[in-house]
């Protein structure tokens, strides 16, 4: 196995770093010092050596919203996705020794440290979405799994039964919407149906879809969703991952009420799927949702409406394991690049045409 490169109890990190909204992402050198001089690692920690590290929208976004006031000075991490090898633990890890394949999201608004570094030193305390790679999962297919996969199954999870449930999904052609209709297939789900355009559609079907409805005919997407729901019966569950408007103030003919057990949650997230670049504006909620989300919170409404984030995302890894040996799991990777090449992911990111996970490889 790999030795970390420690030398006088201090470890030479190679990260993507950035310091406010102005300024490029670049590859910087840090140090971080041991935390005794008999320890270079707290009790509490493990040293990783990080294989891939996964692109995702908020890092993207976070870089773009960062104010030239916050912390400045100081320069942030980039990215939260990864996988790697624990070269070391502290002395109270139980839970990962030397060698082990983990994957996880470190990340942590604003603060020194992101995935996109050759090393990490996570306090496994405090970051608690790290997990072991279950056997023969690629490590690739591994660093693309946290941050999708744990927000579409923390907000898929709210609605608690999904055997025998039809189930739309507003965008299957994202990362969360891929995740979100394998996990309601492996969740028993009896109909899928989900909006994306043809370059997702065979993706969408490989992944559990039924059917799917192209999104850029906003009235055609809603006559077949409406379709959908008289032949079907109404949707037990509408999970949208890509803020579509399409059925907002019109969920009478495709949602079951609250009473008869119906959910539409919407993930958080911009209101632009291209980052090139990226203004508060884009991250507020638009009326006709925040309409829907307040009327259902103070039950002025018959539905279920709600939208969320990720939090601790619980139960992901054991969901992922058991997908896995199930061979109901799959992570779709767009293009892999070298860590020096990071850029060119970032680029490819902001252009919005991305299939999958994009990827930096490190040596
Ligand atoms: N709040 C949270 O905790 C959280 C966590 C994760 C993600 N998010 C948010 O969730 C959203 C999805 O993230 P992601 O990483 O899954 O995205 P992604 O992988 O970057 O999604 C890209 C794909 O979205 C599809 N798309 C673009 N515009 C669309 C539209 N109007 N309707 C339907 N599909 C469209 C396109 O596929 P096709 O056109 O080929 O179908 C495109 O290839 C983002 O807004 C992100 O910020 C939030």
């Amino acid at each position: 196995m790999t030795e970390a490169p420690i030398v006088n109890n201090t470890l030479t990190v190679e990260a993507v770093t950035y310091y406010n909204y102005t300024t490029p992402l670049e590859i910087a050198k840090r140090e971080i010092k041991g935390r005794s001089e008999s320890s270079f690692l707290a009790p509490t920690e493990i040293l990783v050596k990080t294989k891939y590290a996964a692109l995702n929208p908020v890092d993207v976004c976070l870089w773009q919203l960062c104010p030239t006031w916050l912390k400045r000075g100081q320069p942030k991490g980039f990215g939260g996705d990864f996988s790697g090898v624990v070269l070391q633990t502290g002395s109270e890890v139980k839970s990962f020794k030397a060698g082990d394949k983990i994957y996880g999201d470190i990340i942590s608004p604003y603060s020194p440290y992101g995935s996109f570094a050759n090393y990490q030193v996570i306090d496994v305390t405090k970051q608690t979405k790290i997990a072991k790679v279950p056997e023969g999962l690629p490590m690739e297919k591994a660093a693309g799994i946290v941050i999708p996969f744990a927000t579409a199954y923390e907000l898929i999870t709210r609605h608690k039964n999904l055997k025998d449930a039809n189930v739309l999904v507003l965008g299957g052609g994202t990362s969360v919407g891929m995740m979100g209709l394998q996990i309601v297939r492996h969740l028993g789900a009896k109909y899928i149906l989900t909006t994306c355009s043809s370059k997702s559609n065979s993706i969408a079907y490989d992944f559990g879809a039924h059917e799917t409805v192209d999104y850029h005919d906003k009235e055609a997407e809603y006559k077949q969703i409406v379709e959908a729901a008289k032949k079907h019966g109404k949707f037990d569950l509408i999970f949208d991952t890509c803020r579509d408007e399409v059925l907002v103030g019109r969920l009478k003919d495709v949602l079951k009420t609250k009473r008869e057990g119906g959910k539409y949650i919407q993930v958080m997230g911009s209101n632009t799927m291209t980052y090139g670049t990226v203004r508060y504006t884009d991250m507020l909620p638009s009326r006709g949702n925040l309409r829907e989300q307040i009327l259902s919170k103070l039950r002025l409404s018959n539905y279920d409406f709600a939208i969320g984030n990720l939090s601790d995302g619980a139960g992901y890894a054991k969901a992922v394991s058991d997908m896995w040996e199930k061979k109901q799991f799959n992570v779709l990777v767009d293009t892999i690049y070298k860590f020096e090449e990071f850029q060119k992911a970032v680029d490819k990111f902001q252009t919005g045409y991305v299939k999958g996970k994009l990827l930096v490889e490190f040596n």
